[in-house]
């Protein structure tokens, strides 16, 4: 598959760099050339600007921090841009200080990035840390982990499918794009879980007891 990926940090390496190993084409797309390029070099892929990741893949990955979100999404063309009609990957986490949510009692960061895009957008690896990401499979030794999913378009979930299975996980249909702010506020829980020390693969059931 073809994947963009928008932004070149910590999240765009760790599942960038796990799928290209799985065998994708991933470009990386970052408004800064020289970040975009070394990646692209790190892992074996190519680089470009945010629009050509945004136009590149069958699948695009957005990972940048919430709060530049917006701007990024406008200057791409938002819904008359390449976006319109792509599945997108939303992992981002709109967290402040205190592990509350930026969005408040708002839409959610989801649906907020599919109503400025026209995206196919499924909800996806934000509730774990990009050092979990990063592991080669099996990621949990008692079992695979579990990737909860959010999303209202058939096809897209399961192109976000076949990218969880290729990480060794498992999908796990947890309702559509309405769901995704009950997700996001439920990591926002579980970051501050994460900076007590808390191991995040054990705050949510691996597959197997899931469907036990
Ligand atoms: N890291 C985690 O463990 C983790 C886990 C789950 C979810 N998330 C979420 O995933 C998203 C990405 O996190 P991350 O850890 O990968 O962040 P990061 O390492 O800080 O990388 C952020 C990327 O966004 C780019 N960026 C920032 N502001 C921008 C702007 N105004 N225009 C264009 N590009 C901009 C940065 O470019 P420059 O390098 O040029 O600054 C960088 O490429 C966030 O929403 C985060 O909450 C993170």
């Amino acid at each position: 598959m073809r994947i963009g990926i928008i932004g070149t940090g910590n999240m765009a390496e760790a599942l960038g760099g796990r799928w290209a190993a799985a065998g994708h084409r991933v470009l990386f797309g970052g408004r800064s050339t020289a970040r975009a390029e070394a990646l692209a070099d790190r892992t074996g892929q190519s680089a470009g600007t945010l629009g050509e990741a945004a136009a590149f893949g069958e699948a695009v990955l957005l990972a940048l921090p919430y709060d530049a979100v917006a701007g990024v999404l406008a200057a791409l063309g938002g819904a008359d841009g390449p976006l319109r009609g792509r599945v997108v990957v939303d992992c981002t986490n709109a967290v402040g200080a205190g592990f509350r949510l930026t969005t408040g009692t708002g839409p959610g960061a989801a649906r907020t990035i599919a109503d400025a895009t026209g995206a196919r957008v499924v909800k996806a690896f934000n509730h774990l840390p990009d050092s979990v990401w990063r592991l080669p499979p099996p990621a949990l030794a008692e079992g695979r982990l579990a990737v909860p999913l959010c999303g209202d378009d058939a096809a897209a979930l399961e192109t976000v499918g076949t990218l969880v299975r290729d990480l060794g996980c498992v999908p796990l249909p947890a309702g559509g794009l309405d769901r995704a702010a009950y997700l996001e506020a439920t990591t926002a829980f579980l970051i501050g879980l994460w900076h007590t020390g808390h191991d995040p693969r054990t705050l949510l059931p691996p597959f197997e007891a899931v469907t036990a």
